[in-house]
This record gives C-alpha cells, sequence and structure tokens, in this order.
C-alpha cells in the first residue's frame, strides 16, 4: 500500500469535504489539524475543489489534503497540480487508475461489488473506497469479501456517521473510513465553525477509543 494511505490508519476518519467557497478553505484545514482530524477529501463537485486543495495545502502543509470524485485524467491533473497528495473517486475507471499508476500518484477507486474489486486486484490495486457502504452491505458486505480477497484493504464511505463508525475502524481489513457528517455544507455555509470543530473532535475521539495502542502496534508490525 503507497505510504498516504499508510498514513489514513493514524487518522483513521477521512472528512469528505464539498466546499463552494475557497475562502473558508483555511478555516477549515485548521479546525480538522487542531482537533484530531488532519486530513481532508475534497472533492471535485464544485468549481472551488481545487482551489480550495491549494489554499488547505499552503496554509497546513502537514495536513494530509487529497482530492475525491475524480472522474477525469484532465481532473487527476488538475488536483495534484494544486496540491493533492491522493486521488478517490467514487467508481472504478481503469483509465484513470492506471494513470495515476503510471505517474505514481496514490489512487483509492470505488468499488461496491466483488467483480469490481477482482477488477481493482487485476490492475494491481491493493486499497479501495468502498462505496456507497451502508447502502451496499456496510461491515458485513466487507467482512464477507475480505476473506477472498485478502489483498484488499478497504476505505468504506457513504452513510457513515459517528454512531455507526466505530465498528468499522475496529476491523482489521479497514484502513480508514470516509464521511462527510463532521464538515457538512450546512454548517459551513452558516458558518458553524464551532459546532463542526465539536463535530471533528468527537470523530477523532471515536477512533482513539476504536483503535488503542496495541491496535495500532499490530498493524505497524504487520506492514
Ligand atoms: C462521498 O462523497 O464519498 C460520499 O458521498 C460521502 O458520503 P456521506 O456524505 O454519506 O458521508
Amino acid at each position: 500500500m503507497h505510504d498516504i494511505f499508510r498514513r489514513f490508519r493514524d487518522v483513521g476518519i477521512i472528512p469528505v469535504i464539498v466546499m463552494e467557497h475557497e475562502e473558508h478553505a483555511e478555516k477549515l484545514a485548521d479546525i480538522l489539524c487542531d482537533n484530531g482530524l488532519p486530513c481532508a477529501e475534497v472533492t471535485f463537485r464544485t468549481e472551488a475543489a481545487a482551489k480550495v486543495i491549494a489554499a488547505m495545502v499552503k496554509h497546513r502543509p502537514d495536513m494530509l489534503v487529497g482530492a475525491g470524485t475524480v472522474l477525469t485524467v484532465e481532473e487527476v491533473d488538475l488536483a495534484v497540480a494544486s496540491g493533492a497528495q491522493f486521488i478517490v473517486s467514487p467508481g472504478l475507471n481503469p483509465t484513470v487508475v492506471q494513470y495515476c499508476q503510471e505517474h505514481n500518484i496514490p489512487m483509492a477507486p470505488g468499488t461496491q461489488t466483488p467483480s469490481e474489486m477482482e477488477q481493482a486486484i487485476g490492475l494491481g490495486v491493493d486499497f479501495v473506497k468502498f462505496f456507497p457502504a451502508e447502502q451496499s452491505g456496510g461491515l458485513n458486505m466487507i467482512k464477507a469479501v475480505a476473506a477472498p480477497y485478502g489483498q484488499l484493504s478497504f476505505m468504506p464511505t457513504g452513510g457513515i456517521n459517528a454512531d455507526n463508525v466505530q465498528p468499522y475502524l475496529q476491523n482489521d481489513r479497514i484502513v480508514a473510513c470516509g464521511g462527510s457528517w463532521m464538515v457538512k455544507e450546512s454548517l459551513m455555509e452558516a458558518g458553524n465553525w464551532k459546532k463542526i470543530a465539536k463535530l471533528v473532535q468527537e470523530a477523532a475521539d471515536i477512533v482513539r477509543k476504536a483503535r488503542g495502542k496495541d491496535n495500532l502496534d499490530k498493524h505497524l508490525l504487520a506492514s
């Protein structure tokens, strides 16, 4: 697995961000870093996405910042030129996967079914997003596919929240979970940064509780 994705395990929860206004980028980066989730998957669903990535990377060089909802190689180029350290997509597009591999860009394609997971393995991918997680069988589905596909690690995303994330984090094959619940667009639009900080802190606490030190040491020894 790429070193960048190994770092996902330490963070545990990857905030999935839909940001309309790039002027919010520095504020949110500070909140994420200062409250225990120093990472962002900035989705290419808004015009501002590339500028948000660039602003976060410049403002908080200590933060892991990547691009989500990346559907084309042009978006890969734009994301990387903006400073994105990783690429995530909702589905598996072999053209995008191979382009990232050729350019040594860490990439997690989305998979939902065993066939898509086999396609990922065939392309040499060892870390996939499982999307949309809750709607596709959640943790039980991951447990079921983990045995035949021993070479895959997972980042479930979609429908995950503070109430259901803990058991995902306790599963050995899950590197991190993606989720937008702590960085809701509506909260950012309303300027409710206090609430966002509280939700980020709460999420970071869940990661700490779910993954004790012993658990982390076990993963470090195994990697
Ligand atoms: C994604 O963009 O990966 C998902 O839409 C995030 O899902 P959530 O909003 O249910 O957390």
